[in-house]
């Protein structure tokens, strides 16, 4: 199969497995609410985002250390170089950390350290986004993003995830605002739960040159229109959207429909330890669910290249 070379959107706390959850909690000393592993997986059944999102916020307990994290993410490095992964954008909820006391500092070295060395233990190139919560009052992203900043750490962009359902986009511009000031790229969750206007929203008000699925896009042909004519590209998760319950099965995803609209879709994993699969997992079902052909593979293929946040010459390499 053809297999995209670019991974755009994964949460590198979705990629944290049971097995590393027990393993961290033991290396912790953190007491699990969990008898066993099959105790935990049948937690990982979802009515919507938030049932996912209290669990997924309760399994981070478990890390707690740079060396955590270092594990966390050359986890997800080697699985994705498994899948066939050339080039991974991922998102780190930095504030999820902050919150529950472990210094950004912290966290940032073990994933930093790992990043920067992915393409020597992994073979594939990387950068960070760090997603700002969005049921947490914009001065706090605003906050997050200067103490980012200070530690001089390498950052590829700022993203915004969590629910979409409780805030407006307007929160959280100060923020993007910064990030902008600072060369970095942007980019933002919406159209998974919330309507269509959300997308019109981050593009307008936070200025985002991709969006983090998009797929209620589609109930409004205008913002259709408007995504094709400006090729915004749309990071779609398709088991996400199953599990997760935005759509019934994976054989109603829109996502042949947003390919024939002129969309410029790709295809990603989320938060792959919770949904059921890699990208090449979400890439093998779709394929098979919607029947997609050599030329939909290929025009995904191309879109993640194009949507990728490298320059001309790793673009011209990833082709
Ligand atoms: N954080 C992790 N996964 C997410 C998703 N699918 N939507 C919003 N926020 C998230
Ligand atoms: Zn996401």
């Amino acid at each position: 199969m053809l297999m995209p070379a670019v991974e755009l959107h994964v949460h590198l706390e979705g990629t944290l497995e049971p097995e590393l959850i027990f393993a961290l909690a033991e290396r912790n000393d953190v007491e699990l609410p969990y008898t066993d592993l099959d105790d935990l997986r049948s937690r990982y059944s979802f009515t919507d985002l938030q049932s996912f999102l209290d669990l997924y916020y309760a399994n981070m307990t478990v890390l707690r250390t740079a060396a955590d994290f270092a594990d966390l993410t050359n986890a997800y490095l080697a699985r994705a170089a498994e899948a066939g992964v050339r080039h991974a954008e991922v998102f780190l909820d930095i504030q999820a950390h902050t919150g529950r006391g472990i210094p950004a500092a912290e966290v940032l070295a073990g994933v930093t350290g790992a990043l920067g060395a992915s393409e020597r233990e992994h073979g594939l190139t990387s950068g960070l986004i760090v997603t700002f919560l969005r049921h947490l009052p914009g001065s706090e992203a605003l906050a997050a993003l200067e103490e980012i900043l200070a530690l001089d750490v390498p950052l590829l962009g700022v993203g915004l995830c969590s629910t979409e359902l409780t805030s407006h986009a307007s929160e959280f511009a100060p923020a993007f605002d910064l990030a902008r000031a600072n060369g970095l790229r942007l980019v933002a969750h919406a159209g998974e739960e919330g309507p269509p206007q959300n997308v019109t929203d981050v593009l307008d008000i936070l200025k985002v040159e991709r969006v983090d699925h998009g797929v209620r896009a589609m109930e409004d042909p205008a913002v259709v229109e408007r995504l094709v004519r400006e090729r915004v590209p749309l990071t779609v998760c398709p088991l996400s959207n199953v599990r997760l319950r935005v759509v019934d099965t994976i054989a109603d995803h829109p996502l042949r429909a947003m390919l024939d609209a002129g969309l410029v879709v790709t295809v990603n994993s989320d938060d792959p330890a919770y949904f059921g699969g890699y990208v090449d997992e979400n890439l093998r079902q779709v394929t098979e669910a919607l029947d997609l052909g050599p030329q939909e593979l290929t025009t995904l293929a191309r879109n993640g290249v194009a949507a990728a946040f490298v320059d001309d010459a790793r673009r011209q390499e990833l082709s």
